[in-house]
């Protein structure tokens, strides 16, 4: 069991953190090389283990004693939470097989590639009115609050057929709800908001179906529907905080290194039709997902040898998996040309990323078009004064401040 622990000195505090954008965490490499599976302590003073190589990160998040039941009290959660917290779902992503899989089987059919491909000019109009809003206004700008926040927000707001009228109070009650430098409370009023906001807009679709994934699985006769109203508020909830701050990050992240690449971003500004190899490439170098694949084991077993006990934790380490030498030559360098698509940012198995297809596509056109419009885009600011975001689950940057 992840039982509280007094004191343990082969337990490594974790997670360590990031000290540059572009490093991962500086005891991976020797992890992978000779404990590859480690017991760690965790900021709740719980035990868990994280598993760093490559092929066993791919065996766990396939393995289904491994469960995404973060209901259970044994959950090796990085925070304890509060009892109301406890009783958040979390939808699809907190669900194990068969429940699961009928879950998701509802629902994939809204993010295959030609349903996301349908979104394409909207994300495009939402990315040029973002860039061209930045270039009207004042120098040096805040790359964050000008295009990763706003960016991936005002998308699902198409994805869930928010009306255009509330788009600013989404925005602004996302951007708080995310944002862990804002007040504890803000944060907290931003996500109550935001919840009986979502709560307002299910009945709103149940009531009169527009065309849209929300009404699209409300306008199912009862027999059929997957998901009852409070499970769709759920759903809503679970794509809105999923499809976020991951893409928003890698908005940020990925256009530093461009700027700081002008090879790259050369290539980005000349080719914008190969840009998805370079988003994948981005996706593994960056590995801002690197502690979400987080499971409990349900019944004893072993990985890369090492024996896990039910009840125990076990963090699969996208981001250590997709830095393994094993997996990738020469992991540290970022090389648009290797061909990434195996890498695990997206995650791997029955729980891998259901939006991965419109992330790809908000990353290519972002990319394309910030460096179309702004090719003598740079950073206002050090690599070493940009505020690294160690103290959230996803990595990436508070701020990034830009000039051109
Ligand atoms: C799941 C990464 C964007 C929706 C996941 C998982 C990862 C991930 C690693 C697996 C979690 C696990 O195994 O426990 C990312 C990254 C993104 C991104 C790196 C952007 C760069 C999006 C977007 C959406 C989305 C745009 C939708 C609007 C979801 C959902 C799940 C998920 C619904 C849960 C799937 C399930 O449990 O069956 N994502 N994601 N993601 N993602 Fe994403």
């Amino acid at each position: 069991m992840t039982e509280m622990v007094e004191h343990d000195d082969t337990a490594l505090a974790f997670p360590p953190p990031r000290r540059c954008p572009y490093r991962l965490p500086d005891e991976y490499p020797e992890l992978r090389e000779n404990s590859p599976v480690q017991r760690v302590l965790l900021p709740t003073g719980r035990h868990a283990w994280i598993v760093t190589r490559y092929e066993d990160v791919r065996k766990a998040l396939i393995d289904p004693r491994l469960s995404s039941d973060r209901g259970d009290p044994d959950f090796p959660h990085m925070v304890e939470l509060a009892k109301s917290d406890n009783d958040s779902t979390l939808s699809l992503a907190g669900m194990d097989p068969p429940v699961h899989t009928r879950a998701r089987r509802a629902v994939v059919g809204e993010f295959t590639v030609r349903k996301t491909e349908a979104l394409r000019p909207r994300v495009q109009q939402i990315v040029d009115e973002a860039v061209d809003a930045m270039l009207a206004g004042p120098k040096p700008a805040d790359l964050v609050r000008a295009l990763s926040f706003p960016v991936p927000s005002l998308v699902i707001c198409e994805l869930l057929g928010v009306s255009y009228a509330d788009h600013e109070f989404f925005e602004d009650r996302t951007s708080t709800m995310l944002n862990t430098t804002e007040p504890p409370l803000a944060r907290q009023r931003a996500f109550f908001d935001l919840q009986s906001y979502l709560d307002e807009l299910v009945t709103a679709k149940e009531a009169e179906p527009g065309d849209d994934l929300l009404s699209r699985q409300a306008a199912k006769p009862a027999e059929e529907r997957s998901y009852d109203h409070a499970e769709l508020v759920d759903l809503a909830f679970l794509l809105l905080t999923a499809g976020h701050d991951t893409t928003g990050n890698m908005i940020s992240l990925g256009s530093l290194a461009l700027m700081q690449n002008p090879r790259l971003r050369d290539r980005v500004i000349a080719e914008p039709g190969r840009t998805l190899d370079v988003v994948d490439e981005l996706l593994r170098y960056f590995s801002i997902t690197d502690l979400i694949t987080v499971r409990i084991a349900k019944d004893d077993l072993e990985i890369g040898g090492q024996p896990i006990k039910a009840g125990e934790g076990v963090f699969a380490l996208g981001g250590s998996a997709n830095r393994d030498p094993a997996a990738f030559e020469r992991p540290e360098e970022i090389d648009v040309e290797r061909g990434a698509r195996q890498h695990v940012a997206f995650g791997y198995g029955p729980h891998q990323c259901l939006g991965q297809n419109l992330a790809r596509m908000e990353l290519e056109i972002v990319y394309n078009t910030l460096f179309r419009k702004i090719p003598a885009l740079r950073p206002d600011a050090s690599l070493d004064d940009l505020p690294l975001k160690n103290d959230a689950a996803i990595f990436g940057l508070h701020a990034l401040p830009v000039t051109w």
